[in-house]
């Protein structure tokens, strides 16, 4: 799919589908006005009765417009003004885009609105982009006989007197984050039968191979001699073996260095602490945190930002079996702490800690982790929304400020020092659970915080946003790519 962007008319606009947004509770004006002139007032009458009222993400198709040049134009609901983020621009464009690919219609036009509240105008072209991309990704587009078609070309229109260089350059941005969105996606709805990590780390080589990252695969061996012995433990599982990759930026020449680390179970059936077939029915996407820093690696090296990373995937699968770790087992962990298992269905925090500690000897600067790590954390902020926990708040405000930028859900949750006693072993450092129902995605938290050392941190959990159980407007079922976009930001403004 190409991503183009232009300055423009929207009459002249010769597209399948031209969209144009409609602000709720506000006369037309501007760049839409001037089209529903040309289209003979058809806007307005819709208006009238009622048929356009402009609530966010509503959706009135005309299909037979003469006066434009494009052969049909999609009304899309903004809400109101006043009321929409970044987050609701970006899923206005995926509602759009959605509606659109249901049929094969190869060249859609976006008419982008002026004067968004908060959003420059480059910004606003990266969002609708971005969201537009999204929108026409689906699992349809594989089906032998699809039932989505992703258009062939996406144009950005802005009106005659806006920049260009804006309209390049958030268009450009969008074209390489939505690819790398795309790619997280993909990663996340391959079966697991398929994507195991030595795949994903053969993956994760050729990406950094076309993108000019350096490339680092530990297999099981070199594992063992950098004593990462909790992730070991965790993989023993499985006939498979676990692999832990790390791929380097350094764009930045002597700056310093951001760490991104990712959770990448490619199953989590919970070990011998197994889980119910409901509960293990969507495991495949255990490995999101890891797919999203791939995927933000991929775009940050294309788009040659300014600035040093360090991304670390720690890969493996977590299967009950006759070499499977068991409750009661004590871990020694990379740094030397020793951790109690009490269930091995805890597992994203036994590898995470090896890798989050082999991250800090990479002498990185500040840490981001994300990971699918609690369904307390779903209980606590719902499906849509991850939670934040930090050592450092100055870090966790700046990886909030990326999140908002991107038009991404993020939400602090707090870390008093005495959450830490819910995680207290008799015999061991610490235990792998935090041994009642409260504060499930905290007490997890907590015990990667034993792994980060003095660096800034702050750990994104995903179990609720990245995964989609069911479709709705905005999106299909299954993989989001949720945070890759975030991490970029974070990446853009680190220099
Ligand atoms: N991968 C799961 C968390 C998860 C749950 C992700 C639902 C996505 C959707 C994680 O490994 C896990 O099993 N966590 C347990 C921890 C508990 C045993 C302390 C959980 O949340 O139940
Ligand atoms: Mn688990
Ligand atoms: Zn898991």
């Amino acid at each position: 799919m190409q991503l183009t962007s232009r300055l423009a008319a929207l009459a002249e606009v010769q597209a399948d589908w031209l969209v144009v947004g409609i602000w709720e509770e506000e006369p037309l004006g501007g760049a839409v006005l001037d089209l529903d002139r040309a289209l003979e007032g058809a806007l307005t009458r819709l208006r009238e009765r009622g048929d356009i009222t402009g609530k966010a993400n509503e959706l009135v198709p005309l299909l037979d417009r003469r006066g434009s040049a494009a052969e049909r134009v999609l009304a899309l609901g903004l809400g109101k003004r006043a009321k929409l983020d970044r987050a609701g621009l970006w899923a206005a464009a995926a509602a759009a885009a959605k509606f659109i690919t249901s049929k094969a219609r190869p060249r859609l036009a976006f008419a982008l609105p002026e004067n968004v509240p908060g959003v420059d105008p480059a910004a606003v072209a990266y969002l609708a982009g971005a969201g537009l991309q999204f929108g026409s990704e689906g699992p349809g587009l594989r089906k032998g006989k699809p039932d989505r078609f992703a258009p062939a070309e996406i144009c950005l229109v802005a009106a005659p007197s806006a920049t260009a260089a804006d309209l390049q350059q958030g268009a450009r941005r969008a074209e390489v984050e939505g690819r790398a969105v795309s790619l997280a996606r993909e990663l996340v709805n391959l079966p697991p039968c398929d994507l195991y990590p030595e795949s994903f780390a053969v993956r994760a080589q050729l990406i950094a191979q076309a993108a000019k990252l350096e490339c680092i695969v530990l297999d099981e061996t070199q594992l063992e001699a950098e004593r990462m012995g909790s992730l070991l433990a965790v993989a023993r599982g499985s006939d498979r073996p676990p692999r832990l990759v790390m791929l380097r930026w350094r764009g930045g020449k002597d700056g310093k260095t951001l760490g991104l680390v990712g959770k990448g179970v490619t199953f989590d059936s919970g070990g011998l602490s197994l889980k119910t077939t409901e509960q293990m029915v969507d495991m495949k996407c255990d490995m999101a945190g890891a797919a999203a820093v791939l995927g933000a690696m991929s775009a940050i090296a294309e788009l040659n930002l300014p600035v040093n990373v360090a991304g670390i995937m720690a890969l493996v699968e977590n299967l009950p079996s006759g070499k499977a770790m068991k409750l009661g087992d004590v871990l020694h962990a990379r740094n030397g702490k020793t951790i109690e298992v009490l269930n091995t269905d805890a597992e994203g925090r036994l590898i995470l800690a090896d890798a989050l500690a082999y991250a800090v000897d990479q002498k990185v600067d500040h840490l981001v982790d994300l990971a699918t790590l609690t369904g307390a954390c779903m209980v606590a902020l719902g499906t849509e929304v991850a939670g934040l926990m930090s050592n450092t708040d100055a870090w966790s405000e700046r990886v909030l400020k990326a999140a908002q930028n991107a038009g991404e859900r993020a939400w602090p949750l707090p870390m008093f020092s005495f959450y830490g006693d819910m995680i207290k072993s008799d015999i061991a450092d610490m235990k792998n659970t935090g041994g009642s129902r409260y504060a499930g995605a905290i007490s997890a938290a907590k015990l990667l915080e034993e792994f980060v050392g003095e660096v800034p941190w702050a750990h994104l959990d995903i179990a609720g946003p990245a995964w989609a159980e069911k479709e709705n407007s905005v999106r299909t079922s299954g993989g989001t790519g949720c945070f890759v976009r975030t991490l970029v930001e974070l990446a853009r403004t680190y220099a």
